[in-house]
């Protein structure tokens, strides 16, 4: 039997040992056992400078620590080299620490009376001092490692921002905690029949009370969990950032429930009811929103939400982050390791790395450093070891592969996922929540090729900018999209991110404009509009426009303020200080404000007005898909026509549940005639969350309307409008045209189809229409059957080619995306031909390439 301590400051060792043991100071001896043993730890005497003004001036601390919350509290984690680096065991001072608040201050002279208290249901309530802990108990000790259930939360927050800190992937370490089993101490109270659960509370005093959480009592009470009360990390006294005097460790589960600085454990029939306990350490459905779950308590209390046993996960520290490899010096191979773990006790199984975005994948090999101690008989640091007969895992595991350096060379990425013993493995996208807790979708590394070297990247950094999620969504990728943002043809568009605050102010401007002014100037020549309070002069963007010059004009002498903000993207808001002129005064600014609405009793002709909005009302919903409805509105009377030129769109308002005050609006293009009266017919593809992309915040509130419900609807708008005839009117300008070639993917289809419907029906109209549809699957082609009525009508006339990138093995048409050889084939130019095209911007970017490649003038081609 073998024994090895380490001696301690708190001057009550002697209670753990056992006669007859061999102390060694934690320095390895040639006669100790194979077990992982910790290295020399640092003895941290000062105080760095950062936490003297702090209430934790009394806490020693290491300054490789990476701040996560500024300078307090102390919420921190190693850089991922440097813990990896150390091996199994993480030296205490290396230790992640999560504290919601300043740490207690314990004196040594005290530590022996420090006192924690059982009670709730139980036959004998019991006040344990320190001491009788140490001496009345079985004494432990295990390796355990310890995760924050926020470990890897910058990916998160980078998708979009949670209500946490932004955690790197080393918010995670290991030690050997000593003390004794949670359930012997809670024997001691004997437990009534009815306790359920073992709330705990820590000493430190936080805004809302005391940090608690509960557990099982069960789970305490079960020797395979392993869950004990610690009063030593690696031989030595915790330290007082980790619990000191004694904290919980529950192993297998997220770090959050290991209370620190324990006070009191109190058995209860339900779980905790403690702030902490109810506010924190959930993964809530990935739909609510930080607004919703501000807004209804009722997703704080559901339990089935609360985090217990933490999931699969793993992460690469080896290529690190902003590594480069010299081709030069290489050598043959490179070996990739990392960690991994699992919960509740569960073996990590297996551990795959792909090359080729997870189409193949090769088995890595993993060391199970735990393991070793299985074998081991005898006391380390003055407790048993005591796991020969328990097969729970509750440690990370490393695993390492030799990769070919040339196939790092023909990578653009290196993926990484773990599997546990219960065929858990980490999902290849990310599970966003509202606390962005457990994340753990496959690691991802990215490889470019800079000259002759190769440069890694990982999804981030813990504290700096950088890293491929960053890089990625700057240049406009969509991190949701099932391909780490690269986009992907075909693929839906996404609704845009919620904007920043951009200046649109011209730099050192000072003109105060009067109602009268502003009046004088507010003609379709001299469009001067307000937003937020200040005038802006339209005149010199009327050509450029992107939805024509009636947008401007229709906004000529109003305070266009909500509209603009909610279409603008940051880049056109950037560009306003160009036409900002001054700022009109409050009176004036109040006046026109209530100025602007004109009502009349008049029955309306036509429905849409250009300035202001005006309502219709949802009449039915017609389902065309599992996720693409028709939606019936009824205008103000029957006789009404909706107003809308062929080629033109309208803009739709609907208020934004997620955000009050503040309304959602679209362009769309209606599929109904536009001769119909008295209604509009809309088709919407609905974009429904997934388990990584909110969804699409028009179309989910478009679905959730009923029956009965009023929209917001102004318009038209569009710079193309199809005259009949091959007449054109492109931004006020007529010309002719002989054929139209039409691109377009997935609800894209919709402007398109209003032009081809219209020469379609006239059966003078002698212009020639070629359209090339592209979708994913063959149940996405919109508006099929009319399509081929039109070519079994008129196959002279109209040409539809559909194409698949992933057409069912029974697809016999095109495949692929909408491709050169595809635009090669029908679309040469021609004599007055004009390309029009809708859909996602990738393809619509690419298709535009081609062609002007192809000999097409930028002039003869027009994107809805
Ligand atoms: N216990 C108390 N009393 N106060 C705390 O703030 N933080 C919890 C848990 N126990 C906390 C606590 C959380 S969220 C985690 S992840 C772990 O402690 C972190 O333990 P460590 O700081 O020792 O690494």
């Amino acid at each position: 039997m073998t024994t090895i301590t380490t001696q301690t400051t708190v001057g009550i060792e002697t209670f753990a040992f056992k006669s007859g043991q061999v102390q060694v100071d934690g320095i390895p001896t040639p006669e100790e056992p194979d077990v992982p043993l910790p290295a020399p730890s640092k003895n941290l005497t000062d105080i760095l400078d950062v936490d003297k003004g702090t209430p934790d001036n009394h806490v020693p601390r290491d300054s490789r620590l990476i701040r996560l919350t500024g300078v307090h509290p102390f919420n921190v984690e190693p850089p991922l080299t440097t813990l990896f680096k150390e091996g199994f065991l993480t030296p205490p001072e290396l230790f992640y620490v999560r504290n919601h608040g300043p740490v207690p201050q314990v004196r040594d002279e005290d530590i022996p009376n420090w006192e924690i208290s059982i009670e709730g249901l139980v036959e004998k309530p019991v006040v344990l001092p320190f001491r009788e802990v140490l001496q009345k108990f079985d004494q432990i000790t295990a390796p355990i490692t310890l995760v924050c259930a926020g470990n890897r939360r910058k990916e998160q927050n980078l998708v979009r921002k949670s209500k946490g800190f932004s955690w790197g992937p080393a918010g995670l370490s290991t030690s050997l905690f000593t003390g004794p089993m949670m359930a012997d101490i809670l024997r001691s109270a004997k437990p009534l029949r009815r306790a359920k659960y073992v709330c705990m509370e820590g000493a430190d005093k936080l805004p809302n009370g005391y940090y608690g959480t509960s557990i099982k009592l069960n789970w305490a009470m079960d020797p395979n969990r392993g869950i004990m009360l610690a009063h030593k990390m690696n031989g030595e006294d915790l330290r007082p950032d980790h619990g000191r005097p004694l904290r919980a460790v529950v192993p297998g589960q997220i770090g959050g429930r290991s209370v620190k600085w324990l006070k009191r454990l109190i058995l209860t029939e339900e779980p905790s009811d403690n702030w902490y306990h109810i506010n924190d350490n959930r993964v809530l459905p990935t739909m609510v929103s930080p607004e919703m779950s501000a807004q209804d308590r009722k997703w704080w209390h559901d339990e089935r939400y609360a985090i217990y046993d933490l999931n699969v996960n793993s992460a690469a520290a080896y290529p690190q982050h902003e590594e480069e490899l010299d081709l030069a010096t290489a050598g043959p191979t490179y070996t990739v390791k990392g960690y991994a773990y699992a919960g509740g006790g569960r073996r990590i199984t297996r551990v795959e790395i792909s090359l080729d975005k997870g189409k193949s994948w090769s088995l890595a090999d993993i060391e199970y450093a735990e393991d070793k101690y299985r074998n081991f008989e005898g006391e380390l640091f003055g407790g048993r070891v005591d796991m020969w007969w328990r097969e729970a895992c509750f440690c990370w595991s490393f695993w390492s592969l030799d990769i070919h350096v040339s196939d790092l060379e023909k990578s653009d990425a290196i993926l990484v996922r773990a599997m546990d013993e219960a065929m858990t493995a980490q999902p290849r996208d990310m599970y966003w929540s509202v606390l962005g807790m457990m994340n753990n979708p496959w690691f991802r590394v990215t490889i470019t090729k800079e000259g002759n070297r190769l440069k890694f990247e990982h999804p981030s950094h813990p504290a700096k900018s950088g890293g491929w999620m960053e890089r990625v969504k700057k240049a406009g990728g969509d991190l949701t999209n099932g391909n780490w943002g690269e986009r992907i043809e075909g693929e839906a568009p996404v609704e845009p991110e919620p904007e920043k605050e951009v200046n649109m102010k011209k730099e050192g401007l000072s003109r105060q404009i009067d109602l009268q002014e502003f009046k004088a100037n507010s003609s379709s020549e001299k469009p001067w509009f307000v937003v937020n309070g200040e005038v802006y002069d339209g005149t010199g963007f009327l050509e450029g426009h992107p939805g024509g010059a009636i947008s401007i004009t229709s906004s000529a002498g109003l305070d266009v303020s909500e509209d603009f903000l909610a279409i603008h993207s940051e880049t056109a808001k950037a560009m306003m200080p160009d036409y900002h002129i001054g700022t009109l005064d409050q009176a004036s600014l109040e006046a026109l404000k209530n100025n602007s609405t004109e009502t009349s009793d008049e029955p309306r002709a036509v429905f849409l007005q250009s300035r202001a909005w005006t309502k219709m009302t949802l009449i039915e919903k017609k389902d065309v898909s599992w996720d693409t409805r028709v939606f019936v509105f009824q205008l103000e009377h029957e006789k009404q026509a909706l107003g809308l030129p062929i080629g033109q769109h309208l803009m739709i308002k609907v208020p934004d549940a997620s955000q009050k005050n503040e309304a959602i609006i679209r362009s769309y293009t209606p599929m109904s005639d536009t001769s119909l009266t008295g209604r509009m017919e809309l088709l919407v593809k609905i974009y429904f969350p997934t388990g990584t992309i909110p969804g699409g915040k028009m179309t989910m509130a478009l679905d959730q309307l009923s029956l009965g419900s009023q929209i917001d609807c102004k318009g038209p708008t569009g710079r193309f409008e199809y005259l009949g005839n091959g007449r054109v009117l492109i931004s006020g300008k007529e010309r002719q045209v002989r054929s139209f070639k039409m691109i377009c993917g997935g609800t894209g289809i919709t402007p398109i189809f209003q032009v081809l419907r219209a020469v379609m029906q006239d059966p003078a109209d002698p212009t020639m229409c070629t359209v090339l549809d592209g979708n994913r699957l063959e149940e996405d082609i919109l508006c099929r059957a009319e399509l081929d009525a039109f070519v079994a009508a008129d196959g002279r006339r109209c040409t539809v080619v559909h194409t698949l990138t992933k057409g069912s093995d029974g697809w016999t048409g095109r495949r692929g995306r909408i491709s050169e050889e595809l635009l090669a084939e029908y679309t040469p130019p021609g004599d007055q031909s004009m390309v029009l095209l809708c859909g996602p911007e990738a393809m619509e970017k690419s298709a535009r390439k081609i062609l002007v490649a192809k000999g097409w003038a930028e002039s003869d081609l027009h994107s809805f």
